[in-house]
């Protein structure tokens, strides 16, 4: 079977109308209009099955965990590990000691820079980003530069969006100890040759950080084959709950570093002279933790393994293509991504019309899209634009979404001409 017929076939077994189902945002109207959802890489909607799983955990199983020794504590406690250990298969890490349940990608670069950085950096040292990264892999490592004095370089793009793989290598010193870089723009839907990013970061002896925030939705990661040294994702990007993200990160530099907060659950003994951590993944987890966040999560990467992901990435590859097919006749408007491997995410300025005043028409026809910098201030001042109209792909959309969309593009230019 060629590579082409077989990404046919799959197409054709992917009822996106059956998966629409499943969500009951679609239910509804907006102002009278169907809902037109094009915002997934801000936040994407929850299926039912995660809704589900969460309503009945809060009606009839919950109570605290790791702390009980009754029935409901118990069930809690293993139904949370048991989506420890369903994180852990979904990225393929070697062990459920490896996965750390935090807030979301946010807490979890904090995590690294607050605890790994300031262990282990020191003056000189450099850290190598992107020039698409979002503020949260950004400001982290400013905050520890201001403390400790490392030094921060900037890995380049060219004007189409693309990772300038050749100019980041020459960046690769022996100073480099870390490289943080994102595996697919939020702001650009650019992916980056992350392998070789990683190769080329351990060639100097630096470790890497993946923001895998974009990523983890849209293709297959696998944490043994690239190698990251931490990968970090928010659950509620991946059709999961808010408030609980994922840091990955190899067992041996967890155990090297230390907690990042004091509290209950991080500690095995407490006495005024002196604590003892816990173990492996508990030592970074202090507190109650948000139980039904990590419990939803485990039912969202059911649901996604349930549908496949090559089912899910050749469907948006696929609308990526006639998003970007149909969107270029739409007059006056400037294509800001552009990059040659990309995945649904699509970043725009249109001539006639500012971001905010795109986004503000099209929701009066029931259609979402992101309008601003995206978090990603440093790559919106390269293309010397202070904002952009966005539309992000998720695995319910549909080619309609986007022949809707670029009806209320062409309705804008009326507006406004
Ligand atoms: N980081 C999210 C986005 O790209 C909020 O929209």
């Amino acid at each position: 079977m060629t590579t082409q017929t077989a990404t046919l076939d799959r197409l054709n077994a992917y009822d996106v109308e059956a998966i629409r189902k499943e969500f009951p945002i679609f239910e509804q109207k907006i102002y009278g209009k169907p809902l037109t959802f094009l915002d997934s890489g801000a936040s994407a909607q929850k299926p039912r099955q995660v809704l589900d799983v969460m309503q009945t955990y809060y009606t009839t199983e919950y109570a605290n965990i790791h702390r009980g020794v009754y029935y409901l504590s118990q069930v809690g406690t293993q139904k949370y590990e048991d989506a420890r250990v369903k994180v852990q298969k979904f990225i393929n890490a070697k062990s459920p000691n490896e996965i750390i349940f935090v807030r979301g990608a946010t807490e979890a670069i904090n995590l690294v820079a607050a605890s790994w950085g300031r262990k282990f950096l020191g003056a000189g040292d450099e850290v190598v980003l992107s020039r698409m990264e979002h503020h949260s892999n950004i400001v982290p490592w400013q905050m520890l530069r201001d403390e400790k004095d490392i030094v921060l370089t900037v890995a380049p793009i060219d004007d189409k969006a693309n990772f300038l793989f050749e100019e980041y290598e020459k960046l690769l010193t022996e100073n480099v100890k870390l490289v943080a870089i994102t595996h697919i723009s939020n702001a650009l839907g650019t992916i980056t040759p992350i392998k070789k990013i990683i190769e080329a970061a351990h060639k100097v002896g630096a470790k890497v950080l993946v923001d895998g925030c974009q990523a983890v939705p849209h293709m297959r990661v696998d944490m043994q084959d690239l190698g990251a040294d931490f990968y970090v994702f928010s659950s509620h990007k991946l059709y999961g709950p808010t408030g609980v993200g994922v840091l990955y990160a190899k067992e041996d530099l967890l155990n090297a570093m230390p907690p990042y907060q004091g509290g209950g659950d991080m500690i095995r003994s407490v006495t005024f002279e002196k604590t003892v951590y816990n173990d492996l993944p508990h030592k970074f987890e202090a507190g109650t933790p948000h139980i039904v966040g990590g419990i939803g999560l485990g039912a969202a990467i059911d649901y996604v393994e349930n549908i496949g992901f090559d089912q899910i990435s050749a469907h948006e590859d696929h609308l990526l293509a006639y998003t970007l097919d149909k969107i270029q006749a739409v007059k006056g408007l400037r294509l800001i991504s552009r990059a040659d491997t990309m995945a649904g995410i699509v970043s725009f300025t249109m001539d006639l019309a500012h971001p905010h005043d795109i986004g503000t028409i099209l929701d009066q026809d029931g259609i979402a899209i992101r309008t601003g910098h995206h978090c990603a201030q440093p790559v919106m001042d390269f293309f010397d634009v202070s904002s952009t109209a966005r539309l992000s792909l998720a695995l319910y959309n549909t080619e309609l979404d986007i022949d809707r969309l670029v009806e209320g593009l062409h309705k804008v230019n009326r507006i406004f001409s």
